[in-house]
């Protein structure tokens, strides 16, 4: 059996199949699982197959549950490439859900800033991205083509975000390998490369799901402009209210988002 086929299994037994969304938690955003309804928390160690990050404190778990009465999955912590896990593994758990039937699913992350406009705490989601990781995740002969965030999930987003009354912008996403954050002069090369942000996650999943049947969505939190784009640097007490001020407001998005991304996954 391969490790795919062993998560599948362990997702199934664990109960975490049959979710219509899941929802993958980026750093610092892990505030929406503990939001849920009826919440039941499966850490990534109980289930077979399921690669998890060796740093204490860091290992993760999926959460079951509820928004707004809508059941969800959230998988609340995720391993990069940086780690040293390979792409299979990075997409693993998305393409496991994915093959038990999961609709959509909406991959979230911290990023760096690439356009001086754009105060942190921005909150972008995706149209497209620029994979510079140096791999893809999809075997050979695995059909994929065009940007994988689909249009329809995007406007559900945006409807949203203007019921909520929180701004969204939209943009490229640039996933880079890190786990160095860029020089000045890669923020500027990246940015006239057609980059809005960056980060070190995120492209591979999004490809991956697709490729596994699911509709993709993706938002990223603006948590800092990239270098030598920022005057000053702020304070780490300004930084840590500016990531408790914008989680309130990523976590307001994603609650009005669900019900209309259920509606377009239906309709
Ligand atoms: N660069 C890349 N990844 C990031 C950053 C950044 O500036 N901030 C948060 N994740």
């Amino acid at each position: 059996m391969t490790a795919l086929e062993r998560l599948r299994g362990s997702l199934r037994a664990s109960g975490l199949d049959g979710g219509e969304l899941l929802f993958v938690l980026g750093s610092g955003l892990g505030v929406f699982a503990e939001r849920l309804e009826d919440a039941r928390a499966v850490p990534f160690a109980e289930l077979d197959g399921m690669p998890r990050s060796a740093v204490p404190g860091h290992a993760g778990r999926f959460v079951s549950g509820r928004v707004r009465g809508v059941p969800v999955v959230v998988q609340q912590g995720r391993v990069h490439l940086y780690e040293g896990w390979s792409p299979e593994e990075v997409t693993r758990a998305v393409r496991a859900l994915a093959g038990l039937g999961c609709g959509a699913v909406v991959l979230t992350n911290a990023a760096g800033g690439a356009r001086a406009d754009w105060p942190a705490g921005t909150l972008m989601r995706l149209r497209d991205h620029l994979n510079l990781q140096g791999r893809g995740p999809l075997a050979p002969g695995e059909a994929g083509y065009g940007s994988p965030y689909d249009p329809e999930l995007g406007a559900a987003l945006d409807e949203a975000a203007a019921a909520a009354g929180v701004p969204l912008e939209q943009g490229v996403y640039a996933g880079l390998l890190g786990p160095s954050y860029e020089t000045p002069a890669e923020v500027r090369a990246l940015r006239a490369m057609g980059a809005d942000a960056i980060g070190m996650s995120t492209v591979a999943e999004a490809v991956a799901a697709r490729a596994a049947g699911a509709r993709v969505a993706a938002v990223s939190l603006v948590t800092n402009p990239g270098a030598g784009i920022g005057g000053t640097p702020l304070s780490h007490a300004e930084v840590v209210e500016a990531g408790r001020e914008a989680a309130d407001r990523f976590c307001r998005l994603l609650e009005a988002a669900v019900e209309p991304l259920r509606a377009r996954l239906r309709s």
